[in-house]
């Protein structure tokens, strides 16, 4: 019972620091205590259309650090939290074509070819991704020579991928061309049901970003009509009390709004082959990468798939199972009326 009692403490306390920080990282000019009486850190005024009203089913970021980790088994998670360990299991599940191929890692002693064949295909690349196994958030991604992998020795704390660059479809370089500019899709396997797609958003890095597109570095998303693929504007975390949307990417003036996903039939396609290869998983936000070879998974976000990419474009729980999967899971109070999203 104490025991019990000193686990909720601790778990408590991890939660309320976790929030802590983010509403630091993330202040956009104002602390709105109303936001966190309703469980939302104080930027979601800006960045949630229709926050304001509270029928709508946001998931707010209590729920979210509260709940969001078990909608995973731990067992289930360890096939997507270390990316080279998720490479393998891509292997043995029949799908390593669908993913850019990893050639070694990097520990405190330096570089480990997975093979010889590995090796010799490093060597033969003009430039490759090192990336730690577990990021998040686009951290310490990195595009290097072979022979700068080779030299590279990693943190005792960090271990890298060494890993195939991957080269986009042209409509998208042309984009943000600095980036690989990928799209999330959140999959959920709904009981009784089988999974469904919830939500997708496709990123964009920009000039400031380097080689990655996430929004914590700095990017912005699109909402990803599910049916047709077609490109909502593009927003990035809210600065300055404000929403911007852009209609154009805000530096290369490509157009982005009304456009569609190239090969987006087999981005879904994709997705649901992931879903069925990985039948341990019930709730992944997936990395899709589209290219002249078709889509590649980049990553699976199986921990804590974020949902507030989603939910900057308003609330994405407009079908009754899913909205009944997370009012299921406590993350969410059942509405009183049907829900009818903003805009
Ligand atoms: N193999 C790759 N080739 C080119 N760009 C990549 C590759 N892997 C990752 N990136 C870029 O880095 C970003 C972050 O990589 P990812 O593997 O998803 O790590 P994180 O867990 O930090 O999000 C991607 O969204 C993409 O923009
Ligand atoms: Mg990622």
């Amino acid at each position: 019972m104490l025991r019990a009692a000193a686990r909720w403490v601790r778990d408590a306390e991890r939660v309320a620091g976790r929030l802590l920080r983010l509403e630091r990282s993330d202040y956009a000019g104002a602390l709105h205590p109303a936001m966190w009486r309703r469980g939302f850190l104080s930027n979601r005024r800006y960045a949630y259309p229709g926050i304001e009203d509270r029928s709508l089913p946001y998931i707010s970021d209590l729920a979210f650090h509260t709940r969001a980790r078990a909608l995973n088994t731990p067992a289930a998670q360890v096939l997507v939290q270390h990316k080279h360990v998720f490479a393998d299991a891509l292997a043995a599940r029949g799908l390593a074509a669908c993913a850019p191929e990893v050639y070694a890692t990097i520990g405190p002693g330096g570089l480990r070819v997975r093979s010889p064949g590995h090796g010799d295909r490093l060597r033969a690349q003009d430039l490759v991704v090192v990336k730690p196994t577990s990021g998040y958030g686009g951290g310490g991604v990195r595009l290097v020579t072979p022979a700068e992998a080779e030299a590279t020795v990693a943190d005792p704390r960090c271990d890298l991928i060494v890993q195939e660059r991957v080269l986009q479809h042209p409509e998208l370089r042309a984009v943000n061309p600095g980036s690989l500019n990928t799209l999330r899709v959140l999959a959920v396997r709904l009981p009784g049901h089988g999974p469904l797609l919830a939500a997708a958003v496709q990123r964009w890095g920009r000039v400031g970003t380097g080689p990655v597109d996430n929004l914590s570095a700095g990017g912005l998303c699109s909402a990803v009509d599910l049916d047709t693929g077609r490109l909502g504007p593009a927003v990035g975390r809210p600065r300055d009390r404000r929403r911007v949307e852009h209609d154009t990417h805000p530096d290369s003036g490509a157009r982005i709004a009304g456009v569609l996903v190239p090969q987006w039939p087999q981005v879904r396609d994709l997705a649901f082959r992931l879903m069925a290869a990985f039948p341990e998983l019930d709730h992944v936000g997936w990395d899709i990468a589209v290219t002249d070879r078709g889509p590649l998974v980049i990553e699976g976000n199986g921990s804590m798939p974020g949902v507030n990419v989603f939910q900057f474009h308003g609330p994405f729980l407009t079908d009754p199972r899913l909205l009944e999967y997370y009012v299921g899971k406590g993350m969410l109070r059942r509405p009183e009326s049907p829900v009818t999203p903003p805009g």
